[in-house]
């Protein structure tokens, strides 16, 4: 069996398309653009590309984009401040702190401070809370994007087995949480789970987020299963080269050999992650300005 590539980047461009659709309506509906604002404190390359590119598709899809960058010694006080101040500023719906922050910040205080209306990150305890009673609310980006690429391949994920292997916050329990709304019967598995192999081979969905490169191989997937991959890792540059190739957590080559659909690295989750933050400031863009939304417009 070869499996099939699902596009995650095909699938963003069309989400990101109705997310300028509806970003336009609400401008003329609210009289102004949504906003979203991103924090990033420190000097971390990858994150400063990372911020660049959301604040680039952030505008292209016709809404307002506030950077915010600090320097790495900013405290807890600063910073707290600066979340105080994009909570009341009504031009920003939508509030994103890059994670992981420095060590000597309070991570935790400086989500939980965040207004779970401009909770884009789906992180407060506000926005897991609702997400673990299934009530509506803003979830994490990753695992709703996701989410929406197994729908889109599999149609009902009513009654599947599904394995979420790791158990972050970010990534892997909301992700359990989506796929039990979804009436799938879900293992969350982890570094201290028994027989992994075993406990993966009976997924018809797997969802791999343990930072690990190639560490499911093609022999634990059971045949026909659709695999969606979270990780991103970068190999060791081989000889001569300046970087190592992107490689996801599950061993791609093997994969496509077994499963019947596996999301690329890059390609796959990755372009995802930024589409559906613009879908989530979007969403409390019209929430927080009282302009309706249809359910599952976006
Ligand atoms: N760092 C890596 N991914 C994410 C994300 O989805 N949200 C935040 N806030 N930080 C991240």
């Amino acid at each position: 069996m070869t499996a099939e590539l699902i596009d995650g980047k095909l699938f963003a461009a069309t989400l990101r398309t109705k997310i300028a659709e509806f970003a336009a309506t609400f401008e003329q509906s609210a009289g102004r653009k949504a906003g979203l604002a991103v924090v990033l404190v420190g000097d971390d390359p990858a994150s400063h590309v990372y911020v660049a590119s959301k604040a680039k598709q952030t505008v292209a899809c016709g809404m307002s984009s506030f950077e915010h960058r600090l320097a790495e010694g900013t405290d807890q006080e600063a910073l707290m401040a600066l979340v105080d101040q994009l909570n009341a500023d009504p031009m920003v719906d939508g509030i994103l702190v890059q994670l992981p922050l420095p060590k000597h910040l309070d991570e935790q205080a400086v989500v939980e401070r965040i207004d779970p209306n401009k909770d884009v990150d789906g992180l407060t305890p506000t926005s897991t809370g609702r997400l673990a009673l299934g009530l509506p609310g803003l979830v994490p980006c990753t695992p709703l994007g996701s989410l929406m690429l197994l729908k889109d391949r599999l149609g009902s994920l009513s009654g599947l087995d599904a394995v979420v292997i790791g158990r972050s916050i970010l990534v892997g329990k909301p992700m359990a949480q989506l796929l039990l709304a979804e009436s799938c019967t879900v293992t969350i598995a982890h570094s201290r789970t028994r027989d992994l192999p075993d406990v993966v081979k009976r997924a018809d969905i797997v969802v791999a987020a343990v930072g690990r490169p190639e560490m499911v191989k093609g022999s634990w997937i059971k045949p026909g299963a659709v695999v969606i991959d979270v990780g991103i890792n970068r190999l060791p540059p081989a000889e001569g080269a300046a970087k190592g190739r992107l490689v996801g957590d599950v061993d791609f080559a093997e994969a496509c050999g077994v499963a019947a659909a596996v999301t690329p690295v890059p390609g796959g989750v990755g372009p995802m992650t930024i589409a559906v933050l613009l879908r989530n400031a979007l969403v409390a863009a019209h929430r927080n300005a009282g302009v309706a939304l249809a359910d599952g417009a976006l």
